[in-house]
Parts: C-alpha cells; sequence; structure tokens
C-alpha cells in the first residue's frame, strides 16, 4: 500500500502541546496495525510569520492536493498577531481553496458525568452535526458604503449555491445510512429566509426521497436549539449551513463534555482534508501541561476513517473513552469526573497503554 503523508500542522499557543500528543499515539498506532502512516511537520503559524511575514509558502496548497492524503491540525491565534491574519490565512484559506465542504463534528458523550444534562439519562448520546463550511454568511461577499459616517451600510451576503446545498445534504444522508442510523434532521429559518432556506428546503425534500429508509425531519434552528435541550437523545444526524453549523456544534460540544473532547474533520470526501480539534491555541493554559489532548485525538481518529482505516479509528475511539472513565484526565474534566488530574503528556501515556493493550501488543 503506497504510505499515505500527512501534514502536521501544530501552529500556536496549545497547538504544539497537543499535536505532539496526537502524532505520538496515532504513529504508534500505525505501528502496532502495520498503517502506512507517515507523518511531516510544518511550522506555519504565529511564530513563523512574526519571524519572516510566512502565512503559507506559494504553492503549499498544490502540494497539500498533490502530494497528502491528510493535514493534522492543532490551532491557531496568537495575541501578538493584530487581527490575526495569519490564522485567517492559514486555516479558512485550507478550508476554502482545498474546497473542503463539510464540517464534520461528532458530539459524543463518554461520561453522563461531563455534560450539563446529567441525571437526565443519557448513556448513548451521540449527535454527529454536518455543517456547510464553504458558503453561507462566511464568504466575506458584502461590504459597506459611507464607513464610519451616520449613514453607513453594511451588507453581509449569505451564499447558497443549489450544488453546495445539494451536496452537503447527500453527506449527511450517507453518513447515517453508512452508521445504520435512521434518523437526519436539517436546520434552517425557512421562514423569514424565502429564499436562502427556501432552496435548503426544496433541496432537501427530493435528496430526502433518495434515502426513504432515513426519517427526514426539517426544524427551524431556533426551536432545534431549544429542543436539543430538553431532548437531545431525540436526534442522531444535524445538517445545517455554515451560520447555524457554528453556533449548533458548539452546543453540541457543550452537552457532552466540552473543548476538550470535541474534535472535527473538515472534509472533501475522497480529497486531502483536514482535522483539528474544534477548541483554538488556548493561550491562558499554554505552556502548562493543562491542555487536554483528546480531543487532538479524536480528531486523529476521524482521519483514521477518513484514511480507510476504520478498525484502528475505532480502537483510538475507545482508548480514548476508557481514559475518560477510568483515567486520568486533564483539569477541564478532572472535577466533574471526581478523577486523578494529569498533564498533557500523562493522558496521552495512559492513551498509548491502553492502545498497547487493546491491540495485545
Ligand atoms: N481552529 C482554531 O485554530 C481556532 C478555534 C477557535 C479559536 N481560535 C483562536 O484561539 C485563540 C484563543 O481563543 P479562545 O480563547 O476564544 O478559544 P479557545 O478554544 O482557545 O479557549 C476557550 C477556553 O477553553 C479552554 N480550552 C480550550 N481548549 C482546551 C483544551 N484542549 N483543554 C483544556 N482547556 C481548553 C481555554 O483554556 C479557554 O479557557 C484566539 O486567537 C482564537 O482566534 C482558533
Amino acid at each position: 500500500m503506497t504510505t499515505q503523508r500527512i501534514a502536521v500542522i501544530p501552529g500556536d499557543g496549545i497547538g504544539p502541546e497537543v499535536a505532539q500528543v496526537g502524532v505520538q499515539v496515532l504513529a504508534r498506532l500505525a505501528q502496532l496495525k502495520s498503517l502506512p502512516l507517515s507523518f511531516e511537520w510544518f511550522d506555519f503559524g504565529a511564530e513563523r510569520y512574526l519571524k519572516d511575514g510566512t502565512i503559507l509558502p506559494d504553492g503549499f496548497m498544490q502540494k497539500l492536493r498533490d502530494d497528502y492524503a491528510a493535514v493534522y491540525f492543532g490551532a491557531v491565534g496568537d495575541p501578538r498577531v493584530p487581527g490575526n491574519e495569519h490564522a485567517k490565512g492559514i486555516l479558512l484559506a485550507m478550508r476554502f481553496e482545498l474546497d473542503l465542504y463539510i464540517n464534520l463534528r461528532p458530539c459524543l458523550l463518554f461520561d453522563e458525568r461531563l455534560s450539563p444534562l446529567k441525571g437526565k439519562g443519557l448513556p448513548h448520546l451521540q449527535l454527529i452535526m454536518f455543517r456547510e463550511n464553504t458558503e453561507g454568511l462566511y464568504t466575506g461577499t458584502g461590504g459597506t458604503f459611507k464607513k464610519g459616517t451616520p449613514d453607513e451600510i453594511a451588507q453581509e451576503v449569505e451564499v447558497n449555491t443549489r450544488k453546495g446545498v445539494d451536496r452537503i445534504l447527500e453527506a449527511a444522508f450517507h453518513h447515517a445510512e453508512a452508521r445504520g442510523l435512521t434518523k437526519v434532521c436539517m436546520a434552517d429559518k425557512a421562514n423569514v429566509m424565502l429564499f436562502g432556506h427556501g432552496l435548503w428546503r426544496r433541496a432537501f425534500a427530493e435528496v430526502a426521497k433518495k434515502h426513504p429508509k432515513i426519517q427526514a425531519k426539517a426544524m427551524y434552528v431556533d426551536a432545534l436549539a431549544m429542543d436539543l435541550i430538553r431532548q437531545p437523545e431525540a436526534y442522531q444526524v444535524i445538517v445545517t449551513n455554515n451560520l447555524f453549523g457554528d453556533i449548533l456544534t458548539d452546543l453540541g460540544a457543550a452537552l457532552t463534555g466540552g473543548l476538550g473532547l470535541a474534535a472535527s474533520g473538515n472534509i472533501h470526501p475522497g480529497r486531502v482534508s483536514l482535522f483539528e480539534p474544534v477548541h483554538g491555541s488556548a493561550p491562558d493554559i499554554a505552556g502548562q501541561g493543562k491542555a487536554n489532548p483528546l480531543a487532538m485525538l479524536l480528531s486523529g481518529s476521524m482521519m483514521l476513517e477518513h484514511l480507510g482505516h476504520g478498525a484502528a479509528s475505532l480502537l483510538l475511539l475507545q482508548a480514548v473513552s476508557e481514559q475518560v472513565k477510568h483515567g486520568r484526565n486533564t483539569p477541564d474534566l478532572a472535577k466533574a469526573l471526581g478523577c486523578p488530574v494529569g498533564t498533557t503528556q500523562e493522558v496521552g501515556a495512559e492513551v498509548l497503554a491502553r492502545l498497547e493493550l487493546l491491540t495485545g501488543a
């Protein structure tokens, strides 16, 4: 099997701390399961930008398309860079230029004690969120007129293409079918955003027809947000546009243990795709060994699945789940779990030991 090259971009703040653990664990898992993975590190981030002005070098995007199977990304953001312009140039550029139209965020509750809804009996809560990642209100389409005057006009245009809507809806239904799930819910605001979200409604009805075994339901996003707090267990796959997805995925993360456990994939099926924890560079805890590496590891598990290594992906998921329930954990989880506190490195080492046990090494 040809080697699958993975570009590792650790980035800023806690990014390098969690990326180090992530690569250490994935590389050992690759060894244990004979997976043909290689990891190559790139130093793009605030430090490099401040040193020589590089955000991403010319030709890097093409290199990723031609030579790499995936990008394993830490986090970017540094208070020394005004407006975080380097971060936009790195992360948003990759999302748009590589056409990573699926932002996939599984919100998995590993232990009920981590949810603000604890006590409700949610032992198997799983919300799989599909956020459209290349259109909507985040394309920068729009402008200002008479800026800085009392008559200022600012317009932010929402872009909805039929092609873009169809493909994210198809991805959500396909995911549900492939995993034996039975429900897909679409969130929109078609009652007031008649044109753009009218398109989403029509596309949803047509795509749903092609998947008759899946229970398809379209909801207004405000109603869905309320219901996700009332009865999250009623939902399985949720699909929505860029802005609503941004908000609902944070809600999903909060319901299932917070940023330390929230993983994501920025995916174009069959092409180089990017996997990263949802959290940012967390300058408030950087360099203190407090960063939870589990979101990075769960993003690694998603990357393994994308690369065709489903069994290894599940092993890593299981090791992380056991770690949450039975291991030491970083301070963001330890209090709620009532478990001993471990550093980023210590938690990573325990997950590694669990993998060795699970694979019988
Ligand atoms: N994808 C990305 O790279 C990304 C995403 C969000 C924010 N950012 C950037 O990160 C910087 C900080 O942003 P922020 O503070 O709003 O968000 P953040 O996600 O970095 O941190 C929010 C809070 O969560 C905590 N936290 C985050 N990740 C954690 C982890 N793995 N373990 C334990 N605690 C964790 C932090 O300590 C902080 O209190 C900013 O520059 C922002 O632009 C980058």
